[in-house]
C-alpha cells in the first residue's frame, strides 16, 4: 500500500493472531485470511470496557471500527485506531490450540479444522487457489473446453485395480446370484461401479468432438501407499487434444507448467516469500549437505525459464545402469534389465543429480504402462511420457493414445480387459478416429512443488490417506 491514509473510516472483521501492549494500550494483530499480512489495531484502554478488552484473545473474532493512520512502528505501513470493538466470537485461551508459537506440521494435521488460521496453511491454500484459477485461465485462453467427466464410473481407466466401490447395497445383506457371486444387477446402477481413478477415457470422447478439452476434478485411488506423495483422494488436471502427437503433448505440458510457475510468482509473492522464509528456518535444523541449494522462488523461476530435458526410457535406463549409485549398489532397486519400472530414487537421481533440471522421459516399455497408449514400431515401447520434477518425482503422466482400432482391440485383450466394458471407447476408433494425446497433472504434487511442502497431506485442506478420513 503506497497511498498515505487520510484518517479513512473503516470497519474490518477478522481473527486475533496476537495481542500485546501495556497497561494503557493494546496492539492487536488481526487477520481475515485475505493475505498473510495482519492489520495492527490500536485500542486505547480508556475508550473500552474492561470486559471487552478481556475478551480480545488469540483466536477470538472481532469487528473493529476506526480510522486508518500511517504507522509509526516497523512492520506495517498503516494501522487502525479503534473506536468501536465488537466481539463476534470468543476463543477461550485455555482451550484454543493455536496459541502464537511454533507448532509442528504433524500436530497441525490433527487440527485440520483450525490449521487454515495459521500463516503457513493460509498461504498454502491461497497459492492452491491461484494455481487452480491459473489452470482454467491457461486452457480458456488456448481454446480448450472444460469438460466434466463422471466421478462414478464402471471402468478402471488405469487398469491398476485400485478402486473404491460405489454401492447402495445393505452391506449386511448383499444380494447374491445363484452361483454365489454378488448380484450387481440389483445394485443402484444395475452394474458394479466405482469412484473414478482418472477422467481420461471420457475426456478422449470429448476431444474427439470438441478437439481440445480438459478435466479438472477429484480422483480416487485405493493404493495403500503411505508416502509423502500419495493421497487416496487427489485432484487431477487432464487436457486432451485431437490432431496431436506425443511431441505436441510434451510441448503443451512444458509450456503449461512454465505458465503456472510464472503465474504464482506474479500473483502470490507475499505468500511465496513467507513460505520461502519458513523453509529457510526449517532447513537450519538440517546438516549443510542436506540443505537445498536454491530458495523457493528461485526454484519456481528455474522451471519457468529453463528448458526441460527430454530423453527416451532407453537413454534413461542406460544412464541409470551406468550411474555411480547403481554400480555401488546404493539404489534400493538395482537397475539391471531393460523393462524395469523407474522408482522414485531413480527419477530423483536423473532430475536432481544427473541433469539438475526437470526431465521428460518418453517411450516407456509397454509392459509397465496402460492399455490405451500408442504402440511404437519396435513393438516393445509405447508413446508414453512422464515429467519428473526435483523433490517430487513424477508430476505429470501422459501419452499419445492408440487410435488404430485393431491395435487397440489387441491391446485391450492382451491386458485382460473385458472388451464389452469399453465398447463406447472402441467405437470412437471406428468412427472418424484421429491421432490424439493428453496428460494428467497431479494437482497436489504441483501445489507441493510451488509451496515447497514436503508432505502432500499439507497441501490439501482435508487429506484422505489410509486410515484417515477425519473432518
Ligand atoms: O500417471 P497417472 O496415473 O496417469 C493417469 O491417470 C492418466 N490417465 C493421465 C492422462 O493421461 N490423462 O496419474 C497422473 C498424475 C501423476 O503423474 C501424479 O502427479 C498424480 O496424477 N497422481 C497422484 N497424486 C496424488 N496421489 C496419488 N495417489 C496419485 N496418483 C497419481
Ligand atoms: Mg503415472
Amino acid at each position: 500500500m503506497s497511498a498515505i491514509p487520510d484518517n479513512q473510516e473503516l470497519a474490518v472483521c477478522g481473527w486475533v493472531r496476537t495481542r500485546r501492549g501495556s497497561k494503557n494500550v493494546s496492539f492487536v494483530a488481526l487477520n481475515d485470511g485475505s493475505t498473510v499480512k495482519t492489520l495492527q489495531i490500536i485500542a486505547d484502554h480508556q475508550n473500552f470496557e474492561e470486559e471487552t478488552l478481556k475478551r480480545i484473545t488469540t483466536g477470538s473474532a472481532l469487528q473493529v471500527q476506526g480510522h486508518l493512520v500511517a504507522s509509526g512502528g516497523s512492520g506495517q505501513n498503516v494501522e487502525l485506531v479503534a473506536r468501536n470493538i465488537e466481539i463476534l466470537g470468543d476463543a477461550d485461551a485455555d482451550d484454543y490450540p493455536l496459541q502464537p508459537k511454533r507448532h509442528s506440521l504433524e500436530f497441525l494435521r490433527e487440527i485440520a479444522h483450525l490449521r487454515p488460521r495459521t500463516n503457513t496453511f493460509s498461504s498454502i491454500f491461497r497459492v492452491r487457489h491461484s494455481l487452480a484459477f491459473a489452470i482454467h485461465n491457461y486452457f480458456n485462453q488456448r481454446g480448450f473446453f472444460y469438460l466434466n467427466t463422471p466421478i462414478i464410473t464402471g471402468s478402471d481407466a488405469e487398469g491398476a485395480g485400485e478402486m473404491f466401490a460405489v454401492t447402495n447395497f445393505d452391506l449386511k445383506d448383499v444380494p447374491k446370484t445363484e452361483d454365489g457371486e454378488i448380484d450387481f444387477k440389483q445394485d443402484f446402477f444395475s452394474k458394479a461401479t466405482n469412484l473414478t481413478v482418472s477422467g481420461q477415457l471420457e475426456a478422449e470422447l470429448g476431444a474427439l468432438a470438441l478437439s481440445k478439452v480438459y478435466t479438472f476434478g477429484p480422483t480416487f485411488r485405493a493404493e495403500n501407499s503411505n508416502t509423502t506423495r500419495h493421497l487416496a483422494e487427489f485432484w487431477m488436471v487432464e487436457p486432451e487434444m485431437a490432431f496431436a502427437d506425443l511431441e505436441d503433448d510434451m510441448d503443451l505440458a512444458e509450456d503449461f507448467l512454465k505458465y503456472l510457475m510464472t503465474y504464482v510468482l506474479e500473483h502470490n509473492n507475499d505468500d511465496l516469500e513467507f513460505l520461502e522464509n519458513r523453509l529457510i528456518e526449517e532447513e537450519k535444523a538440517k546438516p549443510q549437505a542436506e540443505r537445498s541449494a536454491m530458495k523457493l522462488r528461485d526454484k519456481l523461476k528455474f522451471i519457468a525459464n529453463e528448458s526441460f530435458e527430454r530423453i527416451s526410457y532407453t537413454e534413461a535406463f542406460n544412464i541409470l545402469r551406468n550411474s555411480k549409485p547403481n554400480r555401488k549398489k546404493k539404489f534400493q532397486f538395482i537397475i539391471d534389465e531393460w523393462g524395469a519400472d523407474l522408482q522414485s530414487e531413480h527419477e530423483r537421481f536423473l532430475v536432481e543429480k544427473h541433469f539438475a533440471r526437470p526431465v521428460i522421459v518418453f517411450d516407456y516399455p509397454s509392459a509397465i504402462k496402460a492399455f490405451y497408449m500408442r504402440e511404437n514400431e519396435d513393438g516393445k515401447t509405447v508413446r508414453a511420457m512422464d515429467i519428473l520434477f526435483p523433490g517430487i518425482g513424477e508430476i505429470v503422466g501422459g501419452s499419445q493414445r492408440e487410435e488404430r482400432y485393431d491395435v487397440l482391440k489387441k491391446r485391450i485383450k492382451a491386458f485382460g480387459i473385458d472388451e464389452q466394458e469399453l465398447w463406447w471407447y472402441l467405437e470412437t476408433r471406428k468412427f472418424g478416429t484421429v491421432p490424439h494425446s493428453g496428460f494428467g497433472l497431479g494437482f497436489e504434487r504441483l501445489v507441493q512443488f510451488a509451496t515447497g511442502m514436503q508432505n502432500i497431506r499439507d497441501v490439501i485442506p482435508f487429506p484422505r490417506t489410509p486410515g484417515n478420513a477425519e473432518f
